[in-house]
């Protein structure tokens, strides 16, 4: 298989990932595709640990880094201090917060936990354009660090600019065909079009109706296909969409190398694929998430609506830590797309792709032959 993105990174296969989890990124690096590493959990000095970690082990493939540039981060937000947050977070959210982890019986954080979360969270790790900026100088040190993915929104022209004139490649990641048009114009190189059955933050377009309407429109710029992409059917209908390669992110949560706790894994496996829920809960931003207590007590009548980004994740990121380090099972969620239906029984990132290349060929090879016969 041959297509010009595998060309311009020198691929074997047009799989793409994402994954927060370096282990991920590496073997998909490793195994012939395309690892890239979301870096929303990572302050600048931790993110320089997790990039030399990559240089040593995706044995010199190329990686990419994802980093948010929200459209609504607006500069007021950059400088917000822990002491202003008592001012800028409504009580009443702080009470529906602190009241829910309350009925859930979630152990609370010593006072000196609670205040080294929060000041290491309002420094470097909410989800502003300083930030993203902030990383990126640290991603630009990397020399196998070939492609930046930018999602939420297009990133500055000077950034654009600045990373083609090192040398690595932009990809933009939308939702909305009125999206990939705006990244299109602002010399973006790569699409990556998601369709509303992904994990994370998501627009309202299936990924069926979203890939070709993009692809006609930003053509002849490459688009990776993403969104309920897991098996090698649904690679094959991607690259009869016009897709050049398939961009994927649930599927490495139940493989072993992935980030996610025994607990959350085995919640996992136990879902069906109508057990997500689009939510602003997490970021403040419509993002579809494993249902669990935490996502439907937000939805449930008489619950503060969420606040924008960045201030919500800034509202729930404490919550957020306890739930998973005291693992609340009740509570426990994590970004993760329709397809965690399929996701049923631990396997390997390598696994997943051979299995992904294998019935791509036998679809291929089905296909055909129904033409022929
Ligand atoms: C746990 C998890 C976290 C994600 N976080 C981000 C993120 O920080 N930035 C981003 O661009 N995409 C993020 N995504 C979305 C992926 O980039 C990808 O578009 C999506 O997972 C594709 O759909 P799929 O989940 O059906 O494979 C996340 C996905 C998962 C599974």
């Amino acid at each position: 298989m041959h297509t010009p993105i595998m060309e311009m990174f020198g691929l074997e296969s047009p799989i793409f990932a994402f994954s927060h989890c370096r282990d991920v990124v590496a073997a998909v690096s490793r195994s012939g595709g395309m690892g890239t590493l979301g870096t929303s959990h990572f302050t600048a000095d931790q993110l320089e640990l997790e990039l030399k970690w990559l240089d040593e082990h995706a044995e010199g493939k190329p990686y990419g880094v994802d980093v948010l540039f929200p459209a609504t981060a607006r500069k007021e937000f950059e400088n917000l201090k822990v002491e202003d947050l008592d001012r800028i977070l409504p009580r009443e959210h702080r009470e529906f917060v602190s009241n829910l982890l309350k009925k859930h019986e979630v152990p609370e954080f010593s006072k000196e936990q609670s205040e080294e979360i929060l000041e290491e969270y309002m420094n470097e790790l909410t989800r502003t354009h300083r930030e993203a900026e902030r990383r990126l100088e640290v991603v630009y040190r990397h020399p196998n660090a070939k492609m930046i993915v930018s999602a939420l929104g297009t990133p500055p022209e000077h950034v654009i600019k600045r990373t083609h004139d090192l040398g690595l490649k932009v990809a933009g990641l939308i939702g909305h065909p009125k999206h990939a048009k705006k990244q299109a114009d602002a010399d973006v190189d790569i699409i990556i079009a998601q369709g509303w059955e992904a994990a994370g933050h998501t627009g309202e377009l299936s990924t069926l109706v979203l890939v070709p309407e993009v692809v006609d429109l930003v053509s002849p710029k490459p688009v990776l296909a993403a969104g309920g992409i897991g098996t090698g059917r649904q690679m094959a209908a991607a690259m009869a969409l016009g897709a050049q390669g398939v961009w994927c992110g649930s599927i490495w949560l139940g493989t072993v190398e992935s980030e996610v706790s025994p607990e959350l894994k085995a919640k996992i496996f136990a879902a069906n694929s109508s057990d997500t829920l689009r939510s602003r809960c997490g970021t403040g931003k419509p993002a579809r998430r494993l249902r669990s207590d935490w996502v439907t007590a937000w939805e449930e009548p008489g619950a503060p609506q969420a606040l924008p980004m960045p201030l919500q994740s800034m509202l729930v990121n404490e919550a957020l830590e306890r739930i998973t380090r005291f693992r609340s099972d009740s509570l426990l969620s994590y970004p993760v797309g329709q397809i965690v239906g399929r996701i049923n029984e631990e396997t390997t990132t390598r696994q997943v792709i051979y299995d992904m290349l294998t019935e791509f060929s036998d679809t291929i090879d089905r296909l055909n032959d129904s033409l022929a016969g």
